[in-house]
């Protein structure tokens, strides 16, 4: 709410090389090693929801860039040339669909659009911390941890790492030519192309140029063999025209992983039942990810997808809900701010009030998100939970100005945790309220006709119940609340 309008341990030290993806633990090997209808379901699920947030990534106020997916399709045309297995082009296009999500701002973004980079480093770090969590310290200096049979993004965290390093060395790595994954060196190539691609001419009319600079960084930046790949490729016509962004999703598929199948998402795996719970768990494991880039983009933000995810969860087992139910709960509270992505920071830590200009700007954010939510099937129920959360039950609330009678029960748990969480964190215009002072405005919305009453009244004694239970990062709360009416 922006309130400014409105296995068993090992425990000997190995070194292990973190530089070769496919040693690191990998879910791409188990969904090749299990042939069930689970296993299609996963893979389907990472697809939809990657090139999801890819888009996120790419949003502006103007319209989303398609930086990311351009790159995943130069990458699996690369790779697929290069010889490599369908396992390898898949987990290279993943990678590549989210390769820049350690970049924190549309300022560092758009330095990278630059050919030459200075000090391209420090997101791709970055973006390894973000997938790899509390265990990358340990992972980058090449310790085995209890918890690394739980990264389920490791593979792609390690070649997101190394995504700009130079085939010659001189990388913070200290890895130069084969000891660079290759995975990596085919996104490095990839990526540079894309950034060449001048939108307003006709993209096979700059082959020429294109190719010219990429030669001229040949065994310097690049792989030779990978330069002499992209050479073949760039001679037809229709390689260009693929790059263009009314094409780019039937290449990425055609390319990628020979044609993948429609995304398919938890509605799906609701109804496939038996290994549900491992579909979820990818899930919760991808939204956590996807929340840390969203909070992190604003200091005052930095826990606020993954606080509202939390308490919707709590608040939807305190009110009866199924345990299915409550964790998709979660889901939407950690995107329900994804289209915060379209948002500048300039906006987003502004320190004064916003000009109406700037209203405008922030109230698309929920339409964002639901928009890049429904482009995941099988998100229908977490797509609206998710961008439902600034409707209001009187009908004064955005974008949709929805009312009581189109919320259901979960949006409007989102909608208060939204609430709760936004009010009890520091803003740049002011500190975080006292929990005495959060209760009194909940409570003040909901006899208002704005939050749901229900929902306002049981949350303290949910958060207290829970507490012992959850590491949230909710903060305590001493006493319930009354409602008059
Ligand atoms: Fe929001
Ligand atoms: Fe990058
Ligand atoms: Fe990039």
């Amino acid at each position: 709410m922006d309130d400014r309008h409105i296995e068993k341990k090992d425990s000997r030290p190995r070194r292990r090389r973190l530089q070769d993806p496919e040693r690191a633990c990998d879910p791409l090997a188990s969904v090749d090693a299990d042939s069930s209808s689970l296993a299609t379901t996963v893979n389907d699920i990472l697809w939809g929801f990657l090139v999801s947030v890819s888009k996120a990534l790419d949003l502006s106020y103007t319209g989303i860039m398609p930086h990311h997916i351009r790159v995943a399709v130069l990458a699996s045309r690369i790779g697929r040339s290069l010889g490599l297995s369908e396992r390898k082009i898949a987990l290279i296009s993943q990678a590549a669909l989210i390769h820049d999500l350690g970049v924190r701002t549309w300022g560092d973004r758009a330095k990278l659009h630059e050919f030459e980079l200075n000090d391209p480093y420090e997101h791709a770090r970055d973006g390894y911390h973000i997938l790899t969590g509390d265990e990358s310290e340990a992972a980058l200096e090449g310790r085995r941890t209890e918890n690394e049979g739980r990264l389920p993004f490791l593979p792609h965290a390690v070649i997101i790492l190394h995504h700009h390093d130079r085939w010659e060395g001189g990388n913070p790595s200290r890895l130069q030519q084969d000891a660079i994954p290759t995975e990596s060196r085919v996104i490095h190539l990839a990526d540079r192309v894309a950034v060449l691609l001048d939108a307003t001419r006709p993209f096979n009319c700059q082959k020429g140029d294109i190719l010219k600079a990429i030669e001229e960084q040949r065994a310097r930046a690049f792989d030779p063999t990978l330069v002499e790949i992209f050479r073949d490729l760039a001679k037809t016509e229709n390689f260009w025209f693929d790059l263009e962004p009314s094409f780019l999703f039937k290449s990425l598929a055609a390319y990628a992983v020979g044609g993948f199948s429609a995304p398919i998402g938890a509605d799906t795996a609701r109804a496939g039942g038996a290994r549900l719970t491992e579909v979820i768990e990818i899930l919760e494991a991808l939204a956590r990810v996807f929340a840390a880039v969203i909070d992190r983009r604003s200091p005052y933000t930095h826990r606020h997808s993954r606080s509202v995810g939390e308490c919707a969860f709590i608040l939807g087992k305190h009110l009866g809900l199924d345990d299915l139910t409550c964790r998709e709960l979660r889901i939407a509270g950690l995107l329900h701010d994804l289209g915060k992505m379209g948002v500048s920071e300039d906006i987003l830590d502004k320190n004064a009030s916003l000009t109406e200009e700037e209203i405008c700007v922030v109230k698309r954010h929920p339409y964002l998100t639901y928009h890049l939510l429904g482009d995941i099937p099988g998100f229908s129920r977490i797509k609206e939970w998710a961008s439902f959360h600034h409707e209001r039950l009187d009908g004064r609330g955005y974008p949709f100005g929805l009312d009581g009678s189109s919320l259901s029960t979960e949006a409007r748990i989102v909608a208060v945790c939204d609430v709760f969480s936004a009010l009890s964190e520091d803003r740049p215009y002011r500190p975080g309220l006292s929990l005495g002072e959060v209760q009194r405005i909940l409570t003040a919305m909901a006899e208002n006709g704005a939050l749901d009453k229900v929902a306002v009244l049981e949350l303290p004694c949910a958060l207290r119940l829970a507490r012992d239970s959850y590491a949230t990062p909710i903060p305590r709360w001493s006493s319930r609340p009354t409602l008059t009416g």
